[in-house]
Order: C-alpha cells, then structure tokens, then sequence
C-alpha cells in the first residue's frame, strides 16, 4: 500500500489538493524563476485556481503575470502581479513569453481557448472534460504534439496516492481477481446550480456542442477515475460504450445516468450517476473483486478495503495537478493526467454527445423538495437503482425500473484514430 497521511480531503471534487511538498521555486517554475502563468476564467471553478495559484505564488514557484475573463475579478480577488484582460486573445497580444495558460471556462470554449495557448507557445492546464467533442479531441492531440508543449487535464482525483495503493493491491491478489468496476455518484443539485450559467444543462448552444451531463461535468471525475484503475486511458483502451440517459430537471442534458464500458481487456464499468438523490454522499468507485471488494471514495482520497480477512480504510494524499505540470516542464515528471489518457474519457462524452436526447423521468417517480430556486429533485428510490446497476452491470431499462422507459445506446467507436 502507498503511504498513509491520515489527511483527507472533505468535500467536493472542487476542493484544493492536499499540500504537498514544494518543489524548490528553481526547480519548479522557468528555469530562470518562477514559471509565468496565465489563468483564464476567474469565477466558478477558476477560484481554486486563483488561491492555489496564490498558494504556488507565496512559495516562490509561479507567477500568475495576467488573468482573462469578460467578467473581470473583483478588485482585490487576484494577485497583483497580474494583469486583467477581457480575453485570452488580448491577453496574449500583450503577454510575452509564457510558460503555463490554465483555462478553467465553460466547456464549449475549451477548444479554441486550448488551441490559443498551445499557439503560444505555452503548455496548457485544462479543465475537465477536456473538449466537447471528439473530433475536436483529435485536433486538439494534434495541435499539442505538432507544437511540443504539454496538456494536464484537471481531473484532479488522478493525483491521488490511493490509485497506487489499488494497483499494488490488485498485483498482490488481495481481493481476488478484478472482475468488474462501478462507479456511484449521488448528489443533489438544485433549480440554481442549472441557473448559474447559460451553458448549464445544454447538450448544446447555437449548433455548438456543451456536452453538460452528469457523466462528462459534475461526476465526472467518477468515470475518469473508474476508467483509470480498470487501466483505459487511451481510445483503444475501450472496446464498447453504452449509455442510457435520464432527466428529472427541466433540461436539455441528462442528470439520471447509466454509462457502460467495457475496457480493450474486456472489464466492465459501469457508472451509476445521479444529481437527483435524496442527499448527496461523496461518490465512489467499487472494485469487484473474486475475493473482496475495495471502494476508492476518490474525493476524500479514502480507500476501504473488504475481504474475508476483515475490512481495512485508508486515507492517502494527493499530488496536485498544477505542481505535477510545473515538475514535468522542469524534470520531466510523468503527467499524472496527459491529454492522451483522457481519450477514454473521451469516447464517454462522446457517446453522451451523440446519444438521443435523455429521456424525461414520469412526474410519478419524482419529488421535488425545497421552494424556489434551492429546489431540487429526487428520483424514488435512486440510491436502490444506483447500487444494483453498479451490482449487476444492467441499465435501468434492464433493472425493470418503471421509469425507465429508454433502451441502452451504443457508441460506435471510430477505429481509425
Ligand atoms: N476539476 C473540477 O473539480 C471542476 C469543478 C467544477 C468545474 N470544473 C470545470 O471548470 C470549468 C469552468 O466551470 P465553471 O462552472 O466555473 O464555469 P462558469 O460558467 O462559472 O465560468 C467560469 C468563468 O469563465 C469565464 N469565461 C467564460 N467564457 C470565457 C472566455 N471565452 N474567456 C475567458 N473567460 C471566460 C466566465 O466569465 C466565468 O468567470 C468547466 O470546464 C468545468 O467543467 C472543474
């Protein structure tokens, strides 16, 4: 097993990584000094990234030089050190030389936010899911390696220690033979989360592809981290993909979700998602074993461990996604979330984006609780569903439920990637 800390991370995926030790601000940034960082998109999720920037800034290793956004930060909100620009484009036409660009914005300006940095010459910190498309997944790998410089995806649960500790204690036969994987993701999510931005809960905007499901934006890192212990990173590391998609809220994407995969080596996964539970508990990911089973609750980097010998819980650090990038442009530190390994991911979104539209759960079989805008809905009985398609490896169609009137849909993976 890897090594214990006792320190775990409470809350969301949202949450900044546990301090890890910092590289020596030589070592780490420029060779000449700190690495000079750009961050575009400073509200919702780009906070944490604002106060981890601010965390890497005190300890010498970057120096955020400018941020982006048509919604400029609040006066005070961002170091002085940077400049504020309106754009990335404007940020780039007066920004010399530099070495990180993080994009945290919404999904569908990803791409040509990405390709942007990697045009200049800058490697790329970039929010999950990584694009809206695989097409645009392709460009964006091509770009990438046709320009040299290095993408980290932020799927930041892929920084946890514990996905070491699972590995050794699959080679060590502990729970038996890996037969399976679930990932179970239950959260609540009211009328506001859907209100907070324009592309929340779109398929699509204007003809341009959003992609804001369950699967490929709030549980996310569910997929990306079962996905990572069954070994698919890359889209040959997915034999097949199978969605079924729900909805309960008053929105275009799905909300009530079953993904299925089955790995290049012939693994089932198979995500179980919802953000219309009775109460959110903090997702996880199930490893079934022939003699026992380890659940990974990946937000907290928490691993328990159930066999006949008993029932053990561990609780691991996590190397943080900024500073791996930063180790890798200066050492040559393997990235614990390269783009390419986000390409199972990939064939996930991809098959979300091109499945028909979710299907509207009956009025019947859903609660609504809260007034206003803190309302939110339940699905009856979800964490029932949720553990037994985990279980068994069915859709909700195939459990019988009487509000799953769909039929599960397959992706057809594109073989001449
Ligand atoms: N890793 C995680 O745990 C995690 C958690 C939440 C969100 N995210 C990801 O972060 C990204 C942002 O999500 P959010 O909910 O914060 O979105 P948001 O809609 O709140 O937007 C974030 C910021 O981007 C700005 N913005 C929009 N278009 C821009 C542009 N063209 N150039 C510069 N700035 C622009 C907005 O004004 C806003 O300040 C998404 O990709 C999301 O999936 C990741």
């Amino acid at each position: 097993m890897g090594t214990p800390t006792g320190s775990s991370l409470p809350g969301a995926t949202a949450e900044p990584a546990a301090p890890a030790e910092l590289p020596a601000p030589a070592a780490a940034g420029a060779e000449s000094g700190p690495a000079r960082v750009a961050l575009v998109g400073v509200h919702g999720f780009g906070v944490h990234h604002l106060r981890n920037l601010e965390r890497l800034q005190g300890a010498g290793v970057v120096e955020l030089v400018a941020v982006a956004d048509p919604h400029p930060p609040a006066s005070g909100s961002v170091p002085s050190s940077a400049a504020v620009f309106p754009g990335l484009d404007d940020l780039l036409a007066e920004t010399q030389s530099l070495d990180v660009i993080i994009v945290a914005t919404p999904i569908q300006t990803h791409a040509p936010l990405a390709l942007a940095a990697l045009a200049a010459d800058a490697d790329l910190y970039l929010e999950k899911p990584p694009v809206a498309s695989l097409a645009d997944f392709t460009r964006l790998g091509e770009a990438a390696a046709a320009s040299g410089r290095s993408v980290q995806v932020g799927f930041q649960s892929l920084g946890s220690h514990a996905l070491q500790a699972i590995e050794d204690l699959l080679a060590a036969g502990i729970i038996g033979s890996l037969q399976g994987i679930s990932a179970t993701g239950r959260w609540v999510r009211d009328k506001a989360y859907y209100k907070r931005s324009r592309w929340a809960g779109r398929r699509s905007i204007n003809g341009i592809d959003v992609v804001d499901g369950v699967a490929t934006n709030p549980l996310a890192h569910a997929v990306a981290t079962a996905l990572r212990i069954a070994g698919a990173r890359t889209t040959a590391d997915v034999a097949s993909v199978e969605t079924e998609l729900y909805r309960a809220n008053d929105i275009e994407s799905d909300d009530t979700s079953i993904i299925r995969i089955r790995t290049a080596a012939g693994l089932p996964i198979t995500c179980a998602l919802t953000i219309c539970a009775t109460e959110s508990v903090e997702p996880y990911v199930t490893l079934q074993g022939t003699l026992g089973t380890a659940v990974f609750h990946y937000t907290e980097d928490r691993l328990t461990i159930e066999t006949a010998a008993g029932r053990s819980e561990q609780a691991y650090g996590r190397d943080d996604l900024t500073e791996n990038l930063l180790a890798h442009r200066t050492r040559g530190t393997p990235l614990m979330s390269a783009l390419p390994d986000s390409g199972a991911f990939m064939l996930v979104l991809e098959a979300v984006r091109t499945a028909p539209a979710p299907t509207l759960i009956d009025a019947g079989y859903v609660r609504w609780e809260g007034e206003g805008d803190t309302a939110h809905a339940i699905v009856v009985n979800i964490e029932d569903a949720l553990e037994r398609a985990g279980r068994q490896h069915a859709t909700f169609s195939e459990l019988g439920l009487p509000w799953a009137t769909s039929a599960p849909t397959a992706l057809t993976i594109p073989r001449s990637r």
